[in-house]
Protein backbone atom coordinates (compact mmCIF):
# COMPACT_ATOMS: atom_id res chain seq x y z
CA UNK A 1 0.00 0.00 0.00
CA UNK A 2 3.15 2.36 0.48
CA UNK A 3 3.13 3.05 -3.64
CA UNK A 4 -0.21 4.63 -3.53
CA UNK A 5 -0.24 8.58 -4.05
CA UNK A 6 -1.48 9.99 -0.69
CA UNK A 7 -4.36 12.73 0.10
CA UNK A 8 -3.88 15.87 -1.13
CA UNK A 9 -2.47 18.57 1.37
CA UNK A 10 -6.27 20.50 1.78
CA UNK A 11 -8.06 16.88 2.23
CA UNK A 12 -4.99 16.02 5.14
CA UNK A 13 -5.51 19.28 6.66
CA UNK A 14 -9.26 18.96 6.48
CA UNK A 15 -9.01 15.64 7.66
CA UNK A 16 -6.93 16.79 10.53
CA UNK A 17 -9.19 19.40 11.31
CA UNK A 18 -12.75 17.44 11.63
CA UNK A 19 -14.01 16.29 14.56
CA UNK A 20 -13.63 12.00 14.69
CA UNK A 21 -11.85 9.60 16.18
CA UNK A 22 -9.81 8.53 13.28
CA UNK A 23 -5.62 8.53 14.19
CA UNK A 24 -3.84 10.13 11.46
CA UNK A 25 -1.97 6.87 10.41
CA UNK A 26 -5.01 4.89 10.33
CA UNK A 27 -6.60 7.52 7.88
CA UNK A 28 -3.58 7.24 5.79
CA UNK A 29 -4.59 3.66 5.60
CA UNK A 30 -7.74 3.83 4.90
CA UNK A 31 -7.22 6.37 1.96
CA UNK A 32 -4.00 3.72 0.68
CA UNK A 33 -7.05 1.27 1.00
CA UNK A 34 -9.89 3.68 -1.10
CA UNK A 35 -7.16 4.63 -3.28
CA UNK A 36 -6.34 0.77 -4.40
CA UNK A 37 -10.09 -0.67 -4.37
CA UNK A 38 -10.99 2.52 -6.48
CA UNK A 39 -9.20 1.17 -9.46
CA UNK A 40 -12.41 -0.72 -10.08
CA UNK A 41 -14.35 2.24 -10.88
CA UNK A 42 -17.24 1.39 -8.81
CA UNK A 43 -18.62 3.96 -5.62
CA UNK A 44 -17.09 3.35 -2.31
CA UNK A 45 -19.44 2.93 0.55
CA UNK A 46 -18.34 3.76 4.12
CA UNK A 47 -21.25 3.11 7.23
CA UNK A 48 -20.66 5.73 10.27
CA UNK A 49 -20.01 9.13 8.12
CA UNK A 50 -20.45 11.12 11.82
CA UNK A 51 -18.74 14.47 11.08
CA UNK A 52 -16.84 13.63 7.61
CA UNK A 53 -13.44 12.96 9.15
CA UNK A 54 -13.35 9.69 7.51
CA UNK A 55 -15.28 10.49 4.83
CA UNK A 56 -12.97 13.51 3.34
CA UNK A 57 -9.96 10.65 2.45
CA UNK A 58 -12.84 8.37 0.90
CA UNK A 59 -13.84 11.33 -1.24
CA UNK A 60 -10.08 12.19 -1.84
CA UNK A 61 -9.61 8.55 -3.31
CA UNK A 62 -12.82 8.92 -5.22
CA UNK A 63 -11.86 12.53 -6.97
CA UNK A 64 -8.84 11.16 -8.18
CA UNK A 65 -10.19 7.80 -9.39
CA UNK A 66 -13.17 9.43 -11.09
CA UNK A 67 -15.92 7.74 -8.73
CA UNK A 68 -18.16 8.46 -5.37
CA UNK A 69 -18.23 7.46 -2.00
CA UNK A 70 -21.73 6.61 -0.88
CA UNK A 71 -21.71 7.26 3.18
CA UNK A 72 -24.51 6.07 5.49
CA UNK A 73 -25.52 7.27 8.90
CA UNK A 74 -28.24 8.42 10.85
CA UNK A 75 -26.49 10.79 12.42
CA UNK A 76 -28.02 10.85 15.82
CA UNK A 77 -24.87 8.67 17.02
CA UNK A 78 -23.81 5.67 18.13
CA UNK A 79 -24.62 4.23 21.95
CA UNK A 80 -21.07 5.07 23.32
CA UNK A 81 -21.55 9.13 21.89
CA UNK A 82 -24.73 9.46 23.63
CA UNK A 83 -25.26 11.94 26.89
CA UNK A 84 -23.65 10.79 30.04
CA UNK A 85 -21.13 8.03 27.88
CA UNK A 86 -17.30 8.02 27.16
CA UNK A 87 -17.46 9.70 23.54
CA UNK A 88 -20.44 12.21 23.86
CA UNK A 89 -19.74 15.73 22.64
CA UNK A 90 -21.95 18.14 23.92
CA UNK A 91 -21.81 19.99 21.26
CA UNK A 92 -23.19 17.70 18.62
CA UNK A 93 -26.68 17.86 20.59
CA UNK A 94 -28.92 19.59 17.93
CA UNK A 95 -30.01 23.18 18.94
CA UNK A 96 -33.65 22.58 18.58
CA UNK A 97 -34.26 21.04 22.31
CA UNK A 98 -34.61 18.01 22.18
CA UNK A 99 -31.61 16.65 23.68
CA UNK A 100 -30.86 14.34 20.79
CA UNK A 101 -27.74 14.58 18.74
CA UNK A 102 -27.36 15.68 15.15
CA UNK A 103 -24.23 15.54 13.40
CA UNK A 104 -25.53 16.20 9.81
CA UNK A 105 -24.70 19.84 10.21
CA UNK A 106 -20.90 18.91 11.03
CA UNK A 107 -21.12 16.35 8.31
CA UNK A 108 -21.89 19.07 5.88
CA UNK A 109 -19.46 21.54 6.72
CA UNK A 110 -16.61 18.87 6.21
CA UNK A 111 -17.33 18.17 3.52
CA UNK A 112 -17.75 21.78 1.81
CA UNK A 113 -15.02 23.50 3.48
CA UNK A 114 -12.68 20.71 1.54
CA UNK A 115 -14.60 21.01 -1.70
CA UNK A 116 -15.67 17.46 -1.76
CA UNK A 117 -18.99 17.63 -1.80
CA UNK A 118 -19.55 16.59 -5.37
CA UNK A 119 -17.72 13.08 -4.42
CA UNK A 120 -20.03 12.20 -2.03
CA UNK A 121 -23.40 10.84 -1.98
CA UNK A 122 -24.67 11.39 1.71
CA UNK A 123 -27.33 8.47 3.11
CA UNK A 124 -29.27 9.61 6.22
CA UNK A 125 -30.90 6.74 7.77
CA UNK A 126 -30.37 3.15 9.62
CA UNK A 127 -27.61 1.04 8.04
CA UNK A 128 -29.86 -2.05 7.29
CA UNK A 129 -33.05 0.03 6.08
CA UNK A 130 -30.37 2.09 3.53
CA UNK A 131 -29.00 -0.92 2.12
CA UNK A 132 -32.02 -2.64 1.66
CA UNK A 133 -33.74 0.55 -0.02
CA UNK A 134 -30.41 0.98 -2.25
CA UNK A 135 -30.63 -2.70 -3.63
CA UNK A 136 -29.29 -4.88 -0.95
CA UNK A 137 -28.48 -8.52 -1.67
CA UNK A 138 -26.60 -8.76 -4.86
CA UNK A 139 -22.67 -8.35 -5.44
CA UNK A 140 -20.32 -6.28 -6.92
CA UNK A 141 -21.93 -2.85 -5.86
CA UNK A 142 -19.22 -1.47 -4.24
CA UNK A 143 -15.03 -1.25 -4.68
CA UNK A 144 -14.45 -0.60 -0.99
CA UNK A 145 -17.09 -1.32 2.00
CA UNK A 146 -15.88 0.90 5.29
CA UNK A 147 -17.27 -0.52 8.45
CA UNK A 148 -17.08 2.26 10.66
CA UNK A 149 -21.29 2.47 12.34
CA UNK A 150 -22.40 1.22 15.39
CA UNK A 151 -20.03 -0.30 17.68
CA UNK A 152 -22.36 -2.98 19.17
CA UNK A 153 -22.61 -6.84 18.10
CA UNK A 154 -26.26 -6.20 17.29
CA UNK A 155 -25.49 -3.32 14.33
CA UNK A 156 -21.81 -4.44 13.91
CA UNK A 157 -23.13 -7.49 12.59
CA UNK A 158 -26.22 -6.33 10.67
CA UNK A 159 -23.38 -3.86 8.75
CA UNK A 160 -22.26 -6.60 7.97
CA UNK A 161 -24.74 -8.52 6.72
CA UNK A 162 -26.32 -5.77 4.95
CA UNK A 163 -23.64 -4.70 2.88
CA UNK A 164 -20.78 -7.08 2.62
CA UNK A 165 -22.50 -9.19 -0.14
CA UNK A 166 -22.72 -5.89 -2.28
CA UNK A 167 -18.66 -6.00 -2.09
CA UNK A 168 -17.31 -6.61 -5.49
CA UNK A 169 -14.48 -9.77 -6.18
CA UNK A 170 -11.27 -8.05 -5.49
CA UNK A 171 -12.90 -5.23 -3.45
CA UNK A 172 -11.33 -4.30 -0.56
CA UNK A 173 -14.09 -4.32 3.02
CA UNK A 174 -12.09 -2.20 5.65
CA UNK A 175 -13.05 -2.52 9.39
CA UNK A 176 -12.26 0.18 12.09
CA UNK A 177 -11.85 -0.52 15.55
CA UNK A 178 -10.79 -3.97 15.67
CA UNK A 179 -9.54 -5.17 18.47
CA UNK A 180 -8.28 -8.96 19.38
CA UNK A 181 -7.42 -8.43 23.08
CA UNK A 182 -11.21 -7.23 24.51
CA UNK A 183 -8.18 -5.38 27.19
CA UNK A 184 -8.03 -2.56 24.16
CA UNK A 185 -11.56 -1.94 23.24
CA UNK A 186 -15.17 -3.62 22.15
CA UNK A 187 -14.83 -7.34 20.13
CA UNK A 188 -17.79 -6.65 17.96
CA UNK A 189 -15.45 -5.09 14.90
CA UNK A 190 -12.92 -7.87 15.47
CA UNK A 191 -15.78 -10.66 15.50
CA UNK A 192 -17.15 -9.61 12.02
CA UNK A 193 -13.12 -9.33 10.93
CA UNK A 194 -13.03 -12.57 12.23
CA UNK A 195 -15.94 -13.91 10.34
CA UNK A 196 -14.77 -12.58 7.04
CA UNK A 197 -11.65 -14.31 7.32
CA UNK A 198 -13.21 -17.66 8.16
CA UNK A 199 -15.72 -17.01 5.35
CA UNK A 200 -13.51 -18.35 2.96
CA UNK A 201 -14.28 -15.18 0.51
CA UNK A 202 -11.66 -12.55 2.05
CA UNK A 203 -7.23 -12.79 2.44
CA UNK A 204 -5.82 -9.87 4.67
CA UNK A 205 -4.56 -7.33 2.86
CA UNK A 206 -3.46 -4.32 5.02
CA UNK A 207 -3.43 -3.67 8.51
CA UNK A 208 -2.67 -0.39 10.75
CA UNK A 209 -2.95 -0.75 14.54
CA UNK A 210 -7.17 -1.07 14.58
CA UNK A 211 -7.58 -0.63 10.94
CA UNK A 212 -8.20 -3.71 9.36
CA UNK A 213 -7.97 -4.61 5.23
CA UNK A 214 -9.30 -7.67 3.85
CA UNK A 215 -9.41 -8.62 -0.09
CA UNK A 216 -12.45 -10.40 -1.13
CA UNK A 217 -11.13 -13.12 -3.45
CA UNK A 218 -14.31 -15.15 -4.07
CA UNK A 219 -18.11 -15.25 -3.28
CA UNK A 220 -20.05 -15.46 -0.08
CA UNK A 221 -19.15 -13.85 2.93
C1 LIG B 1 -17.54 5.85 15.23
S1 LIG B 1 -18.66 6.95 14.45
C2 LIG B 1 -18.00 7.08 12.82
C3 LIG B 1 -16.69 7.85 12.78
C4 LIG B 1 -16.23 8.23 11.40
N1 LIG B 1 -16.10 7.08 10.51
C5 LIG B 1 -14.91 8.95 11.50
O1 LIG B 1 -13.85 8.29 11.39
O2 LIG B 1 -14.89 10.15 11.69
C6 LIG B 1 -20.05 5.91 14.23
C7 LIG B 1 -21.22 6.56 13.48
O3 LIG B 1 -22.11 5.51 13.13
C8 LIG B 1 -23.43 5.99 13.21
N2 LIG B 1 -24.31 4.83 13.41
C9 LIG B 1 -24.33 3.99 14.46
N3 LIG B 1 -25.24 3.01 14.27
C10 LIG B 1 -25.82 3.26 13.06
C11 LIG B 1 -26.84 2.60 12.30
N4 LIG B 1 -27.42 1.48 12.73
N5 LIG B 1 -27.17 3.13 11.11
C12 LIG B 1 -26.59 4.26 10.66
N6 LIG B 1 -25.61 4.92 11.33
C13 LIG B 1 -25.23 4.42 12.52
C14 LIG B 1 -23.43 6.97 14.36
O4 LIG B 1 -24.48 7.91 14.21
C15 LIG B 1 -22.03 7.58 14.27
O5 LIG B 1 -22.04 8.81 13.60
Amino acid sequence: MGSTPGPQEDTLAAFEAARGFMPLAEGLALHAAATEAARLELPLLEIGSYCGRSTLLLADAARRAGTVVVTVDHHRGSEEQQPGWEYHDPELVAPDGDGRMDTLPFFRRTLAAAGLEDHVVAVVGRSPQAAAALGGGGGGRYGLVFVDGGHTDEHAAADYVSWVPQLAEGGLLVIHDVFPDPADGGQAPFRIWRRALDSGAFAEHARCDSLRVLRRTGPGC
